[in-house]
């Protein structure tokens, strides 16, 4: 059984796909051919937003926003504990400091109760300045925009949304990616909507941000290319992996994210009551990134694991350790008091075997085996 089965996308796709990398081969436009600007105004229209900016991956869409917005030195950023490294990586590439904050145990995002609590306590200390929240839509699941959205406004605060994972959730008819100041997403292969290698975007509705962006992706140019009014990078998303993405964004919503979903459905009908499923709130959906269960501790995950493992079904533990546990932040002096729900999480979650080509059978031989435990 595949965690992701990535093959069987392929062969199902296989004669688009393959005309379609023959053709960027053929005519040798590998930067920035016109697959490229067919596939942002593509995203963009999905999305909902103005503009999109694809470049070379996640990491770096999210690191374009913190250059866009100048954040830097003496700035802080409010990061949920739960994530993978990148969303706290980038704000201390920027030379800022990330503020993690405690995620709901439910949804897995960042808890608003807690984001204000940390807001006000840096304001307290007196020594960052509050710039910008980075809120992750965790496992395919919007975080609780309403809120943050709220928070931001109040203590006038920029909204970044880290859609990595998020494509293709929504809350009531507002697509993921639209909910930040600026959002992001990437395009590395596992991720709900991917790319055939590193791919990412940045989504906004405002045109500064984007002229801005659209700068940065190119080592910061001007006018043109050799005309560089700022430093930048050099961020592309390749003409092959733009004309791939014209087709499996078809196929995501012609068919993938029904049928990933109902795959989730099955999964929480056959589990319900046995172990702690996802919960979607009412009026959120999810494009399920990853479908994770939470058992009761450590030993009872860790046992799960094991025996998926024998009988050659493969899981995941998305995340081992809370960020504020890691080495790179160890100059931050934080305690795991702050972060009881992270922290019980990462000994607790267990990831399952979803995608959009998963059998009824598959789910079933998984669910055997959690309720023979
Ligand atoms: C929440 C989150 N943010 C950012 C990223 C970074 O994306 P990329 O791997 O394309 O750089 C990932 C990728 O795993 C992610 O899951």
């Amino acid at each position: 059984m595949q965690f992701r089965d990535l093959k069987t996308q392929y062969q199902d796709l296989k004669p688009e796909i393959d005309k379609a990398i023959i053709e960027v081969a053929t005519n040798c436009n590998f930067i920035n051919g016109q697959q490229v600007k067919d596939i942002e105004k593509e995203l963009a229209e999905y999305v909902g937003v103005k503009h999109c900016i694809t470049c070379a991956n996640g990491t770096d869409a999210l690191s374009m926003a913190m250059m866009a917005w100048e954040i830097g030195e003496g700035d802080a950023v409010f990061v949920p504990d739960f994530t993978f490294f990148s969303s706290g990586e980038i704000v201390s590439h920027a030379g800022a400091t990330p503020i993690f904050v405690d995620v709901d145990k439910s949804t897995f995002n960042i808890d608003a109760q807690c984001l204000e609590k940390q807001i006000k306590s840096v304001m307290k200390e007196g020594k960052l300045k509050p710039k910008a929240i980075i809120a992750v839509d965790l496992f395919g699941l919007p975080a609780d925009f309403n809120a943050v959205r709220k928070i931001a406004s109040t203590y006038d605060l920029l909204v970044l949304e880290d859609g990595a994972q998020g494509f293709g959730g929504q809350i009531d008819d507002r697509k993921a990616c639209s909910f930040g100041d600026i959002s992001t997403t990437s395009f590395f292969p596992a991720k709900p909507l991917g790319c055939y290698g590193d791919g990412g975007a940045v989504f906004t509705n405002d045109d500064e941000f984007a002229r801005i962006l659209d700068s940065i992706r190119v080592h910061g140019k001007g006018e043109m290319k050799y005309d560089n009014v700022r430093i930048g990078l050099n961020s592309r998303l390749d003409t092959i992996q733009a004309a791939i993405l014209s087709i499996k964004l078809r196929a995501f919503v012609e068919y993938e994210l029904k049928n990933i979903n109902d795959a989730a459905k099955k999964y929480t009908q056959c589990l319900d009551g046995i172990v702690k499923t996802p919960e979607i709130p009412k009026e959120y959906y999810s494009s399920w990134a990853q479908y994770t269960i939470q058992l009761e501790d450590k030993a009872a995950r860790d046992k799960l694991q094991s025996t998926l493992k024998m009988e050659g079904i493969p899981s995941m533990i998305y995340y081992p350790k809370p960020m504020h546990r890691q080495k790179a932040f160890k100059n931050q002096e934080y305690t795991d008091e702050d972060f009881s729900n992270t922290v019980s999480l990462c000994d607790t979650v267990l990831s399952l075997p979803i995608h959009p080509y998963i059998s009824d059978q598959d789910i079933e031989q998984v669910v055997m085996i959690i309720k023979g435990m």
